[in-house]
């Protein structure tokens, strides 16, 4: 019998985005996104998966505060969709999209639960791209006024701001590796892209200082891997420096320090190009943040490329040197390995090296295959086991000293995972994709997390 109890106040939640659970994607006047545009190109998304419907998200909303409300949570973290609020990405502000939003926050403070805005979790308004999307700095300047309108419009009432979601995602996956929209095979985009990103935030962030907007609080979530070298060896061990330094330095020093860090700014400059900056840009991205959010799936082991590994490597381990290996261990549906304690490694990491900033797991979750059994339930001990583990290393990086202030199960229910289509499920609540009404059904995970939630603690029966 173990006892692992949380700080009071501690933020108990559950996270989603737009994209991924709304539909809806031409209603009450919303505008294209790039990934209306990309899941409707063929060949894209696994089974031709697209987020028309998803979980009916933006009709069903109410019915998803009373199942939060039931589990208990704290709080809820999801997502703006840019066009629902922007059709063109700028200029006309689309009442119908916002006031969808704020119906939504309404209910969720009804509830008593505190809603943590993300303001870009990927899906940027068509209309953006078509001028050039993140590779055209103007972008940055829309990004800082779309965030502007929104902390006019809910500012009052969330206090809660998260700018980016995955900054390295939407730069390598959307425009180097080409596996998420606008789906661009460029390293040199890529790397334009992550400063923009950053630039963006940075403006953001001031925008939100300057407007004076009183109680929340504002910062970034970043997708980040503790790394570590496949062995002892030299050049693994600077293999694994690099990932480190493109995947997580990268983001962390200009947020944190105000600099890019100088290995990879001479790596990118002897491979690439350096991104081009403009006066004034890291001090902006510098701008003081009041927490940091952070991703945490899986842990990094990293080799160094050999001579076979020519034809197969990605274009970013080419950058870099380094390749993933596969320690043995257990997996979960993603091809993730289950590493919990590298959360821990993680957050000790992140105090030791940028200081005490308050920290919020804005995810941590894990795709199994699910089975409605034959009495209707869905006994998904994998999932749960994942869960527990990880809360039991966010547990002991709060014993040690680690500032963190909560923690957000990805995913509240099933939903559309990228360009893995509906294949992936990530919730602690079932979606039902063959019901007209998209039936939600508790998983055993869900019930545990209640009780976590009630108890404010983690309990292991033995
Ligand atoms: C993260 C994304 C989130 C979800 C999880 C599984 O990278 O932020 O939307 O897809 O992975």
């Amino acid at each position: 019998m173990g006892q692992y109890e949380f700080p009071r106040g501690f933020l108990w939640g559950v996270a989603t985005a737009a994209y991924q659970i709304e539909g809806a994607p031409a209603e009450d006047g919303k505008g294209e996104s790039i990934w209306d545009r990309f899941t409707h190109t063929p060949g894209n998304i696994l089974n031709g998966d697209t987020g028309d419907v998803a979980c009916d998200h933006y009709h069903r909303y109410r019915d998803d505060v009373h199942i939060m409300r039931d589990l208990g949570v704290t709080a809820y973290r999801f997502s703006i969709s840019w066009p629902r609020v922007l059709p063109a990405g700028k200029g006309q502000v689309n009442r119908k999209g916002l006031d969808f939003y704020s119906r939504l926050v309404d209910l969720l403070l009804e509830a008593d639960i505190k809603p943590a805005i993300t303001l870009y979790h990927w899906d940027l308004p068509q209309a953006l791209q078509d001028k050039g999307g993140w590779i055209n700095r103007a972008t940055t300047d829309y990004f800082a006024e779309y965030a502007s309108i929104m902390f006019n419009e809910l500012g009052d009432r969330v206090p809660m701001w998260i700018t980016h979601n995955e900054p390295w995602a939407t730069a390598y996956a959307g425009h180097a590796l080409g596996v998420h929209a606008p789906g661009l095979k460029d390293l040199s985009s890529a790397i334009q892209v992550s400063h923009h990103l950053l630039l963006s935030h940075g403006k953001a962030v001031q925008a939100f200082r300057d407007l004076g907007i009183k109680g929340g609080k504002i910062g970034i979530t970043l997708n980040l891997h503790p790394v570590y070298p496949a062995s002892s060896d030299e050049s693994d061990i600077i293999a694994a420096r690099r990932v480190d330094g493109t995947s997580n330095r990268w983001f962390l020093d200009p947020i944190f320090k105000g600099t890019y860090p100088e290995d990879i700014w001479v790596l990118f400059d002897e491979k690439v190009a350096p991104p081009k900056t403009g006066d004034g840009d890291l001090e902006l991205i510098g701008s003081p943040v009041d927490f940091l959010g952070v991703n945490y799936y899986f842990r990094n082991v990293i080799r160094a490329l050999g001579p076979g590994d020519e034809g197969t490597a990605s274009p970013v381990d080419r950058i870099t040197g380094g390749a993933l290996v596969r320690p043995e261990g257990k997996y979960t549906e993603m091809g993730w390995e289950v590493y919990p304690e590298g959360i821990y490694d993680l957050l000790s990491r992140i105090r030791r090296d940028y200081g005490d900033v308050p920290l919020y797991i804005t995810e941590n979750g894990a795709a199994y295959e699910d089975r409605v059994n034959e009495a209707g339930k869905i006994e998904d001990d994998g999932r749960l086991d994942y869960i527990k583990a990880h809360l039991i290393q966010v547990h002991r990086a709060i014993e040690d000293g680690v500032n963190v202030a909560g923690y957000f199960v990805w995913s509240l229910m099933d939903n559309f995972e990228w360009a893995y289509g509906y294949s992936k499920r990530f919730g602690l609540i079932y979606v039902d994709y063959r019901s007209p009404d998209r039936d939600r059904i508790w998983k055993k995970s869900a019930f545990w997390y209640r009780d976590v939630i009630k108890n404010n603690a983690v309990t292991i029966k033995d």
